[in-house]
């Protein structure tokens, strides 16, 4: 796999002469695993061609604020949306003052404005240009809006001039954007994480089960390992690869989640429980196929442990988080599961009509004792990104305020 596996990268264009090495940036960002939408400004096709871009991005490009394809009219807020990162490469001096300026007269300059996605911009001028005062007051004004500026680099640039102001080489551009996704707000922590069903056997080929995909769990996995921290992933039988960057252990049913959870819950500072857990499970597993007989035969099922509430009753307990997967009165039912597992905070979902379980998107009520953030609809490895995001904000908030608590003690 590569860095960026599954990223939507939407690569904008403007007009410069080293748009040419756009399409060397479009190869290799895709690469490197990610999906890629081109957006070029009208200046940006004067150097290169959108169909070059297209032939190699693999998708329409797009130069039109409204174009006849679009469904809805906006098609700079569905980019805006489903970008997970917006990197403008060569990004001209007249792009960046408008970006710097906020306005939204072409289809680049809008969906930067309307996307919650980073946005990077990658400089390509003359020196000149690049060091004139106008231009950067604008890259500080931009600096200051949080977009990432990648380079420019030094050397012998097309207009004959040496110095600052070359587009940095594509090679440099994709390992930047990954680093994008790695955030490092978890940098030195373990993330015990839990993820898909359990399967609790009635005999040797039929058990009880339900249709989590692990999808959302491993996604959450993922973003924690991409956030720099070590990941302990505990899952349940998934169709799914295992991941990269973090220790996977295979479990079947509850009491072997349950065990491998406290096996490694000790050197964890956050618990994130994703698992659809099977709350019973047969008393009895029989050692041979059952035959059909009784035209009628009844289960007998036994509880299974409470795994995220036995992880939140620990003494030195992790920063616990669990989900909710609710079918109706979501906020309410959530709320209690957050009071009765003593749970530090609770991601409800809603589920049915093809969402939360199986589908690739999801949305999510974030809910502890201050209140509430709504996560909306998105693409599960973007929300896990938030998710991970706001976790990492309420697990440092929580840390500093136990040291404060023990240095009055
Ligand atoms: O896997 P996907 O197809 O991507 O679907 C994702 C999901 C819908 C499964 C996921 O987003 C989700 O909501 N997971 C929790 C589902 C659930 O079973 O919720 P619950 O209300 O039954 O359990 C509440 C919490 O207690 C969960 O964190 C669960 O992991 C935990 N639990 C429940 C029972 C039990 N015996 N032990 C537990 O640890």
């Amino acid at each position: 796999m590569g860095t960026l596996t599954n990223k939507r990268i939407l690569l904008g264009i403007t007009g410069g002469i080293a748009a040419y090495k756009s399409a060397d940036l479009a190869r290799r960002l895709r690469d490197a695993g990610a999906e890629v939408r081109v957006v070029m400004t009208r200046t940006a096709q004067d150097f290169i061609t959108p169909l070059t871009m297209q032939a190699v991005s693999g998708s329409p490009v797009h130069v039109e604020m409204v174009s006849a394809e679009s469904k809805t009219g906006m098609e700079h807020i569905e980019l805006a949306r489903w970008a997970d990162a917006v990197l403008v490469a060569p990004a001209s001096a007249d792009f960046l003052a408008r970006l710097a300026q906020g306005r939204a007269d072409d289809l680049l300059t809008a969906l930067c404005l309307a996307t919650s996605a980073p946005v990077a911009v990658a400089p390509a001028m003359n020196t000149q240009m690049w060091t004139n005062p106008a231009t950067q007051a604008n890259m500080l004004t931009l600096r200051r809006r949080a977009v990432h500026v990648f380079g420019p680099g030094e050397g012998d640039l097309a207009c004959g001039e040496v110095g600052a102001g070359r587009l940095l080489e594509p090679v440099e551009l994709v390992t930047l954007t990954a680093g994008l996704f790695a955030t490092g707000e978890l940098d030195g922590l373990t993330v015990l994480v839990t993820a898909g069903p359990t399967w609790e056997a009635i005999d040797p080929v039929r058990g009880i089960t339900n249709k989590s995909s692990g999808k959302m769990g491993y996604a959450v996995a993922e973003a924690a390992a991409a956030a720099g921290a070590k990941v302990i992933l505990v899952s349940g039988p998934t169709a799914l690869p295992d991941p990269e960057r973090m220790q996977i252990i295979r479990v079947t049913s509850t009491q072997e989640m349950h065990d491998a959870v406290h096996a490694h819950v000790r050197e964890a500072h956050i618990f994130i429980g994703v698992a659809a857990v099977a709350d019973y499970r047969p008393v009895e597993s029989a050692p041979q196929k059952l035959k059909k007989g009784a035209e009628r035969i009844m289960l007998d099922l036994v509880k299974n442990p409470d795994i995220l509430a036995s992880v939140a009753a620990l003494e030195r307990k992790p920063f616990t988080v669990g989900f909710a997967a609710e079918t109706d009165n979501i906020e309410q039912n959530a709320r209690q599961k957050l009071t009765e597992k003593r749970l530090d905070l609770v991601c409800a979902n809603r589920v049915g009509d093809g969402l939360g379980f199986e589908s690739d998107t999801n949305s999510l009520l974030l809910i502890d004792a201050s209140g509430i953030t709504e996560l909306p609809a998105a693409a599960k490895d973007k929300l896990a990104r938030a998710l991970i995001h706001h976790i990492s904000g309420k697990y440092h908030v929580a840390q500093e305020r136990q040291q404060q608590a023990e240095g009055r003690a």
